[in-house]
């Protein structure tokens, strides 16, 4: 039975998952582009949320190559010869990947992330490469697996600035920091109102991570603002919400001297809250804000009396798209 343990016992195991990523990674012979110019990451939900985080880091580091994170049915360009293509579907029978599976992997070099399904069907019948995932989770409990799986792949295959293979394998000690009181604390305050999460690079992931998480473990509609843009609109508004401790600013080490921040903070007062992530490094930074939002959305699902497993509403959008296409 998929309960509040059963999660609760996964996040426990997510340093192993992380770990059995790393290994899935570094050991894998996939065909991949000798001059990687772009990476599309293509998934929905808890699978997609990995082209975020590669975007996160893309970005504040500068990698040589570019990130597209893909939440969608297809890939509105034609794939060029240095892209290298990652078809991330937890449960492997995902319509939306699949059919970008079938649009764009037959011309192009792919990459699945899957634990079955359609999917690692379709991948072996074409002879495409796959990593591949442990069975028997939940999606977005399979988070650092594939995320680490990824990340080592790529580690493993080409020279990246600032993430190394040793750095990954040392990264993963902050699976083991302490957040109980920042997740009390936060959790206490979301029940009261639902927070809005003001955020700026390089943490975009970790805000739309606690978003879906507050959405499909306690049931709780939150939204985000990004920032510089929500600065030059959205900053109008927010004195008239009603509870202006609803307004939580995700900060990190990299937030040191954000003028965005900063500005933004001061045009409302200083009347926000934040989120502080831990971590001697932004990939650490990162995976600890993904465990807080975990944890933080575990506990309000149970404050709210909602199984954090059961996903009603996704299942059954799922079920009336097959039947709508297999028409
Ligand atoms: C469920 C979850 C969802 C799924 C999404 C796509 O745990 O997190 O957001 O990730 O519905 O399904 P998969 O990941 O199987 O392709």
């Amino acid at each position: 039975m998929m309960d509040r343990n059963f999660f609760e016992k996964t996040l426990e195991r997510w340093q192993e998952l992380a770990i059995r990523g790393l290994r899935t990674g570094e050991k894998a012979e996939c065909d991949a582009p000798d001059v990687l110019e772009r990476i599309i990451v293509t998934g929905m939900g808890g699978s997609g949320i990995v082209g975020d985080f590669l975007s996160d880091l893309a970005n504040h580091y500068s990698w040589p190559f570019e990130v597209l994170s893909l939440k969608d049915d297809r890939i509105p360009f034609r794939p060029r010869e240095g892209d290298l293509i990652f078809v991330v579907s937890y449960s492997g029978n995902t319509l939306e990947t699949l059919s970008v599976f079938n649009q764009s992997c037959s011309a192009s070099r792919c990459i699945i992330v899957t634990s079955g399904g359609e999917l690692l069907s379709r991948s072996i019948a074409s002879g495409k490469c796959s990593l591949r995932l442990s069975e028997g989770l939940l999606p977005r409990l399979d988070l650092p697996e594939i995320l680490y799986s990824i990340l080592s792949f790529l580690t493993s295959n080409y020279k990246i600035p600032n993430i190394k293979a040793e750095s990954l394998d040392d990264s993963i000690v902050i699976f083991k920091e302490d957040l109980k009181h920042q997740v009390n604390e936060l959790a206490k305050r979301f029940m009261i109102s639902p927070p809005i999460l003001i955020v700026s690079r390089p943490y975009f992931s970790v805000a739309i991570r606690l978003k879906n998480d507050l959405a499909e473990n306690s049931k709780l509609y939150s939204s985000i603002e990004f920032l510089p843009e929500a600065a030059h609109n959205v900053v109008e508004a927010l004195p008239y919400i009603g509870d202006p401790n609803r307004i939580f600013i995700v900060t990190g080490k990299y937030s040191w001297g954000n003028i965005y921040i900063e500005a933004f903070s001061k045009a409302l007062n200083g009347k926000t809250g934040y989120i502080e992530l831990k971590g001697d490094s932004l990939l650490q930074e990162l995976i600890y804000g993904y465990r807080l939002s975990a944890y933080i959305s575990l506990e309000l699902s149970s404050l709210r009396g909602f199984n954090p497993c059961t996903t009603e509403n996704i299942d059954k959008y799922k079920e009336e798209l097959g039947r709508v296409l297999s028409h």
